[in-house]
C-alpha cells in the first residue's frame, strides 16, 4: 500500500475545562431522556441537567487499592441527571428509570445500608450529603437519572450516577456554581462509594469519570491522593477500535468478593514490610522480576501470594502499555509497520492482563473468559475483563475493520455456551474515548 496512511490520533484540541463548566452543546440522548421523565413527572422542567460517562478501563485492574497504575478511557455512554427543588414542604423524590423511585425528607442523612432493594438512592443522597458537608448546600432536589450502561455491569454505572448528580446538585446553584473542580469531584464521588455504598473502591473509576479527555486514555497514579502531577492524557490512534462486550452476568461489589482480594493485597504489602505492593516494586526501581523474587521468598500463604503476583505484574503491564501509546503519539509519522507491531504488542498486554486476573487474582467468570477466547479467535489485537470482574464486561481492542465480525463472532460463540438461540447476540458496542462529566442545561 503505498502512499502508507499516517498514524492519526483522534482530536486533542478540545481540552477538558478544569471544572465542569455548562455546554449545551453537548447534550446526549440520555439527557433528552431524564428531561422529558422529569417534566412528565414532575409537570415542571428541572433546572439543571448533567451528564457523565461510563468507563472501561485498557489496563491497570486490581491496582488503585494498591497504590498502583491505570489506564482507563470515558465511554459514550453514560448517565444523565436532571434536578430541580423540591416545592417546600414536601419529600424531594429520587427516580432512577432503571431501578425505582425513593421518597425521603431531603435533609436527613442517606439510608441505612441495610435497605437493599432502595440503595442505588445512596449514590445521589449520599453526594446530598457530602455536599451539604462540605459546605456548598444545594437546595432540596428532586431527582430523575436515566442510563445506558448495564447496572452492575462494570462500566462504572456507580461512579456515572455519583459524579453526574454532583454536577447536576451544583448547576442548580447557577450556571458558574463551580465550588467543585473535577479532582474534588472525584473524591468526593469516591467518598460517596465508601460511606453510602459500603464498597471500598479506589480512585479509578470516579476520577476517569471526572477528568477524562476526548480522544485519550487516563493514565492515573494511585499512590497519591489525585494531586496535579498524578495524572496524564494520553492519546489513543484512529486505527485502535474499542469494543465493549458485555457478559450479561451482573456483579455487585458490596458482596465480598471485592473486599476480600483487597484484604489480600494489604496483607501481602504487611508481610512484605511496604506500604503498598507498589513501593515493593518501586524499591526494586521497577524490575518485576527482582521485585517477583523478593514476593516468593516472602512467607505468604499460598493464594495471598497469587493475588500480589497479579498486583505486581498488572502495574508492570500498565508501564509498558503507556509506553506504547506514548511512542506512538511521538512518531505520528506515516511508519505504519512500527504502528502496527506496537498494537499486536499492546493487544498482547491486554492478553496476559486476563489470563492474570482468572488465574491468580481469581475475578473472571467462565463467560468473560470465552468473550476473551472468541474475539481473539476472530482476529482481535488484544482483550481481557475490564473492571473488577465477577461478571460485567470484556474491552478487545482491534482494526476498526474487523470489530463487527469479532463482536459477532463472540456473541455467537457466548449464545451456543450458554444454549441461548443462535440470533441473541450478548450487548456489543464500540466506543470513542470521551469526555468527562458536563453540565449540558442549566437554568
Ligand atoms: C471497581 C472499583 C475500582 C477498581 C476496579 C478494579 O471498578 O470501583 O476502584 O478497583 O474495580 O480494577
Amino acid at each position: 500500500m503505498y502512499p502508507p496512511p499516517a498514524i492519526r490520533f483522534r482530536d486533542t484540541a478540545r481540552m477538558a475545562p478544569q471544572r465542569p463548566t455548562l455546554d449545551p452543546t453537548s447534550e446526549p440522548p440520555q439527557a433528552r431522556v431524564a428531561r422529558a421523565e422529569f417534566m412528565r413527572r414532575f409537570g415542571r422542567p428541572p433546572s439543571s441537567i448533567a451528564f457523565a460517562p461510563g468507563r472501561v478501563n485498557l489496563i491497570g485492574e486490581h491496582v488503585d487499592y494498591a497504590g498502583g497504575f491505570v489506564l482507563p478511557i470515558a465511554i459514550e455512554r453514560g448517565t444523565a441527571v436532571a434536578v430541580g427543588p423540591t416545592p417546600s414542604g414536601r419529600d424531594s423524590r429520587i427516580i432512577s428509570l432503571d431501578q425505582g423511585e425513593v421518597s425521603i425528607d431531603p435533609l436527613l442523612a442517606p439510608l441505612p445500608l441495610t435497605a437493599p432493594a432502595e440503595r442505588w438512592a445512596n449514590y445521589p443522597l449520599g453526594v446530598l450529603a457530602l455536599l451539604r458537608e462540605e459546605g456548598i448546600a444545594p437546595p432540596p432536589l428532586d431527582l430523575v437519572a436515566a442510563t445506558d450502561l448495564p447496572i452492575g455491569g462494570g462500566l462504572s454505572s456507580s461512579a456515572a450516577i455519583t459524579v453526574a448528580t454532583a454536577v447536576a446538585a451544583l448547576g442548580s446553584m447557577g450556571p458558574h456554581a463551580d465550588h467543585l473542580d473535577r479532582r474534588r469531584l472525584a473524591r468526593l464521588a469516591r467518598r460517596v462509594e465508601h460511606r453510602f455504598a459500603g464498597v471500598p473502591c479506589g480512585l479509578m473509576d470516579p476520577a476517569i469519570v471526572s477528568l477524562a479527555r476526548e480522544g485519550h486514555a487516563l493514565l492515573l497514579d494511585c499512590r497519591v491522593d489525585l494531586d496535579e502531577d498524578s495524572f496524564r492524557h494520553v492519546p489513543l490512534p484512529e486505527e485502535l477500535a474499542v469494543l465493549i462486550l458485555d457478559s450479561g452476568v451482573r456483579h455487585r461489589l458490596d458482596e465480598g468478593g471485592y473486599a476480600s482480594r483487597q484484604q489480600a493485597v494489604r496483607e501481602a504489602a504487611a508481610i512484605l514490610g511496604v506500604p503498598t505492593l507498589r513501593e515493593l516494586l518501586d524499591a526494586e526501581g521497577g524490575d518485576l522480576g527482582v521485585a517477583r523474587a523478593r514476593l516468593d521468598s516472602a512467607p505468604l500463604d499460598a493464594l495471598v501470594r497469587r493475588r500480589a503476583r497479579h498486583v505486581l505484574s498488572e502495574i508492570d503491564r500498565v508501564r509498558r502499555a503507556a509506553a506504547i501509546l506514548d511512542a506512538l503519539s511521538e512518531s505520528r509519522s506515516a511508519d505504519v509497520p512500527f504502528a502496527t507491531h506496537r498494537l499486536a504488542a499492546l493487544g498482547r498486554i491486554l492478553v496476559e492482563g486476563h489470563a492474570s486476573l482468572r488465574d491468580d487474582f481469581g475475578v473472571s467468570t467462565p463467560e468473560l473468559d470465552l468473550l476473551v477466547e472468541a474475539s481473539m479467535d476472530a482476529g482481535a489485537l488484544g482483550a481481557r475483563l475490564t473492571g473488577a470482574g465477577f461478571g460485567g464486561c470484556v474491552v478487545v481492542l482491534a482494526e476498526p475493520q474487523k470489530v463487527a465480525s469479532i463482536a459477532d463472532h463472540a456473541s455467537r460463540r457466548l449464545a451456543a455456551a450458554l444454549g441461548r438461540s443462535p440470533g441473541t447476540p450478548c450487548l456489543a458496542c464500540t466506543t470513542l474515548p470521551s469526555r468527562g462529566a458536563r453540565l449540558v442545561a442549566s437554568g
